[in-house]
């Protein structure tokens, strides 16, 4: 297969030239022309006049079919990947979940079962650690050894996912010692409980108390706990779905220092806001995810927080529940919502959105968008980056074509759009996985369980 005239666009810039593919691998980046010159044979040839050529995005925070508070998130592997795919994702790492009493192993065999036979795009898989003890701290040099090798600790829900600050160290110490990431979701769980045991007993149970029951101070104070405990232990440490400019500066002080301590946003924060969460007629409970939507200030934070690279990942934290029925188990009491928003398919566009305001450069949304989140989960130069003998895994984008989002049209299994009615500039035209057309001329066409897992090495980005 051979794609010409399109722009290619890398972390170094945007050129133009034309990618040659055999089989599932990049064999050559070719100037323009040289194809043609060289009297390359090629069976197919693909028209990228006028578009970008990038690499697949890579989404490394999602939940797919995950158990919550009851319910299960509502796209599986099926319809999760191909909602990706149809946003120009061609690779997710998705989060395999411990039980309490559970094995890490169980977790990780229970998410391969899950994802074979339907994932339509590679996958990976993080194990999110929710009972740390002297079995599951020993499990996770067995999972590294399987290419799962990062490890989700939460330092909020109580009851549910939290660890403990010596269950942290140890975990942490464990990963110094094996070269797992650890990834953290930082907020002061025990403290927010409190807050939002006394809101409820103001009677304050609608949608946007989520929000107001979880300072940002708590963010970045468990930011900076967490930040510590690693200094201590030498873990490296990746902060999933930052959303806060207090939270991001906790990150920079780090980095400055020379630490391995990363951080990661969602487009969520970047492009929704707290005033989503006091939508009318319950409408604000579309929008309850953890951490909660922020005010609106906080968004050129976090958008300067990855112009500066102290946030350094994109993800969407994609994890979407039905307004009907699941949203409504907490009709009358926040608590009860189930916590997450579907995205899986719209990050690339509105990164796309944030080179078109001027907020990021092209090179810069390849970057945090899939160059990055391969080296930084050990997946380089297989994935993110079109160079010879990379996966062939490539979106053509049409930077000028526009299109409306709605729940009616989308491809991902829930039934609204936090994004509803959004005008995008920019659209996924044609999407490559492994060499093979899955997406063109608006047809998916990806097969049922031909995504593979990535078995994947250590973090690329540590010192
Ligand atoms: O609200 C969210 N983010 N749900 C998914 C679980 C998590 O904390 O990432
Ligand atoms: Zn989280
Ligand atoms: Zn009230
Ligand atoms: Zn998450």
């Amino acid at each position: 297969t051979l794609i010409f005239g399109g722009q290619v666009v890398s972390p170094q810039g945007a050129a133009p030239a034309d990618v040659l593919i055999d089989g599932e691998i990049v064999t050559a980046v070719l100037a323009p022309g040289a194809a043609d010159a060289l009297d390359v044979q090629a069976d197919r040839r693909i028209d990228a006049t006028g578009k970008y050529v990038l690499p697949g995005g890579i989404d490394v925070h999602t939940h797919m079919d995950m158990p919550f508070g009851g319910t299960f998130s509502v796209d599986d592997f099926e319809t999760g990947t191909r909602a990706a795919a149809w946003g120009g994702t061609t690779t997710i790492v998705d989060f395999a979940v411990q039980k309490k009493g559970g094995s890490l192993q169980e977790a990780v065999d229970t998410w391969h079962a899950k994802a074979e036979g339907r994932a339509s795009i590679d996958y990976g898989f993080h194990a999110i650690l929710a009972d740390v003890n002297e079995t599951s701290l020993k499990e996770m040099d067995v999972l590294v050894d399987q290419g799962v090798s990062s490890f989700k600790l939460f330092m909020a829900y109580p009851g549910v996912f939290l660890s403990t600050d010596d269950q942290i160290i140890q975990a942490m110490f464990r990963a110094a010692d094996n070269g797992a990431t650890i990834m953290m979701h930082a907020e002061n769980g025990a403290a927010i409980d409190q807050i939002v045991s006394r809101a409820v007993a103001d009677g304050h149970t609608e949608p946007k108390y989520h929000g107001l029951t979880r300072p940002i101070a708590l963010e970045a104070e468990a930011v900076n706990r967490a930040t510590q405990m690693a200094d201590v232990t030498g873990a490296p440490l990746y902060f999933v779905h930052l959303s806060s400019g207090d939270a991001v500066d906790v990150v920079a002080k780090a980095r400055d220092e020379g630490r391995n301590v990363f951080g990661e946003t969602c487009p969520q924060y970047l492009f929704l806001d707290e005033s989503d969460l006091a939508r009318p007629d319950f409408e604000g409970a579309k929008y309850v995810c953890t951490p909660a939507l922020r005010p609106v200030e906080e968004q050129a934070k976090l958008w300067r927080g990855i112009r500066t690279n102290d946030l350094s990942v994109v993800a969407t934290d994609h994890c979407p529940f039905c307004f009907t029925p699941d949203k409504q188990l907490g009709r009358d009491d926040f608590r009860a919502i189930p916590n997450g928003l579907p995205g899986v398919e719209h990050r690339m566009d509105l990164l796309h959105m944030g080179v078109t305001k001027g907020e990021i450069s092209l090179a810069r949304w390849v970057e945090i968008a899939a160059a990055t989140p391969a080296r930084m989960f050990g997946m380089y130069p297989k994935k993110g980056v079109i160079a010879p003998g990379s996966d062939a895994d490539i979106v053509i984008y049409d930077p000028a074509a526009t299109q409306i989002v709605s729940a009616q049209t989308h491809h991902m299994n829930v039934d609204y759009s936090v994004y509803e009615g959004w005008e995008f500039t920019g659209k996924v035209e044609t999407v490559l996985s492994r060499g093979e057309v899955i997406l063109e001329n608006e047809h998916f066409s990806g097969a049922l369980g031909r995504g593979k897992f990535i078995k994947r090495d250590l973090s690329q980005y540590l010192v």
